[in-house]
């Protein structure tokens, strides 16, 4: 591609719709091309596909642990680790193109967004930069995954705090009042999911941050499978922090994560981590530092602008083809799956029903069946891929239904749990 193809193209897949006033880089070598992504309505799901490098030789249905990336983002990631490359400069300028896109998605102002590594680093900021001390109480649910749980366990055993386990409600829909009820006078955090990864279930968030606003107490919300997968709304929900993964619904690249703190919270909390581009005000002379009320003073430092801009080029991917379609076409998936799964021998599904609470991800079990020699034989003979859930005890297998993934694709699995249920 010549240069000033390249550079539309840039324009046209990394930065669509931000306003960015000049593109410095250009580089010599592009490695792939792939025609960008056609808008419209319905979206083409088969062109979708075809934007996705993915293998075809297996079924890939396991985007709640790992999204693979559309080609424009690997393009958007080397094009730009060359550019910068060839001019020794970090770029850190041009990467705010993506904290635009990512504030359009969330409705937020971009400052109010920080690139981290993945959502366990945001969970730790968040749980780092909250003033707790001994004896203060956390709610956490049973459905967290380690790395939304971890940093609120490790603050027990270091800072001598309470944690409080609620368990939910599988079926989503008693999960607020049992949040509610587990408040206490010591209450100072809730850490909860938005979408539970055990089995998808959303989690009213902007009904428990608005109990948490009545009562002082921090919302922290784990964001991770709700990140790309669902609507989101910042404005609306307000929690404290929300923080999620680059690299599942949103396709991002591996290595990026999304941490939003809501700017009222700011005057509440310190910064977990401070350096360069932390600061208002640094005066070592004087051993004083004063630092940016924003979130993105958590960007300290030198950071990876090719993955930075990738994450921009994923956000950009996921809404050209649209949240409402790609809520449309997972929902149908998962309909489909829910169905055929619904009609095998001892089948005990663990996904809510209910529309208000289910999701892309559906879990069940096949009474009789370790979920380990089910995920097993998918893998090896059909080259099915989906994730077993051990956690919570559910001894069960999660499957994601993602934009890329197709009815013959859901067909095929179905098929091959009859045959494994009843063979
Ligand atoms: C709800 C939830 N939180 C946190 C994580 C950890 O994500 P990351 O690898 O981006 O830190 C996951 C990963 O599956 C998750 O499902």
């Amino acid at each position: 591609m010549n240069s000033h193809k390249r550079r539309s193209f840039l324009r046209k897949t990394l930065l669509g719709g931000v306003a960015i006033t000049s593109l410095p880089f250009l580089s010599k070598g592009e490695r792939s091309f792939v025609p960008p992504l056609a808008t419209g309505s319905p979206p083409d799901w088969k062109q979708v596909r075809s934007q996705f490098p993915l293998t075809t030789v297996k079924t890939y249905l396991n985007t709640a642990s790992l999204g693979p990336s559309p080609q424009v983002v690997i393009d958007t990631i080397s094009n730009t680790i060359q550019d910068l490359e060839e001019q020794a400069t970090t770029g850190r300028k041009i990467s705010y193109a993506t904290h635009e896109a990512l504030g359009t998605l969330l409705n937020t102002a971009p400052e109010n967004i920080a690139v981290t590594r993945n959502a366990t680093e945001g969970a730790n900021i968040a749980a780092r930069s909250l003033p707790l001390q001994v004896g203060d109480e956390v709610i956490l649910t049973d459905q967290e995954h380690v790395g939304g749980a971890s940093p609120w366990l490790a603050l027990q055993q270091q800072l001598g705090i309470k944690i409080k386990l609620v368990a939910l409600d599988l079926t989503g829909k008693t999960n607020v009042q049992r949040i509610k009820s587990a408040i206490s006078t010591n209450t100072k955090a809730i850490a909860f999911s938005h979408v539970a990864c055990t089995n998808g279930m959303v989690i009213p968030a902007r009904e428990i941050a608005k109990v948490c606003q009545a009562k002082g107490i921090f919302c922290c919300i784990d964001g991770a499978q709700a990140l790309g997968m669902y609507p989101i709304d910042l404005e609306d929900i307000q929690p404290d922090f929300y923080y999620g993964s680059g690299h599942k619904w949103l396709f991002g690249p591996k290595g990026t994560g999304v941490l939003y703190i809501n700017p009222n919270t700011m005057n509440r909390i310190q910064p977990s981590y401070v350096g360069a581009y932390s600061d208002s005000v640094f005066d070592l002379e004087n051993l004083h530092q004063e630092y940016r009320q924003v979130a993105q003073r958590e960007e300290y430092g030198t950071r990876n602008t090719g993955i930075t801009l990738g994450l921009g080029a994923a956000v950009n991917f996921v809404q050209t083809v649209g949240m409402d379609a790609l809520v449309k076409h997972q929902r149908e998936l998962v309909a489909q799956l829910r169905e055929g799964v619904a009609s095998l021998p001892g089948v005990k599904i663990f996904s809510p029903s209910h529309p208000d609470f289910s999701s892309a991800i559906f879990t069940f079990r096949i009474e009789g069946h370790e979920y380990r020699e089910v995920q097993s034989r998918l893998n090896g003979e059909q080259r099915l891929y989906v994730r077993g859930i051990y956690e919570a005890n559910l001894n069960a297998l999660r499957v994601s239904c993602a934009l890329f993934n197709s009815e013959q694709e859901i067909d095929l699995l179905v098929n091959s749990l009859n045959t494994i249920v009843r063979g």
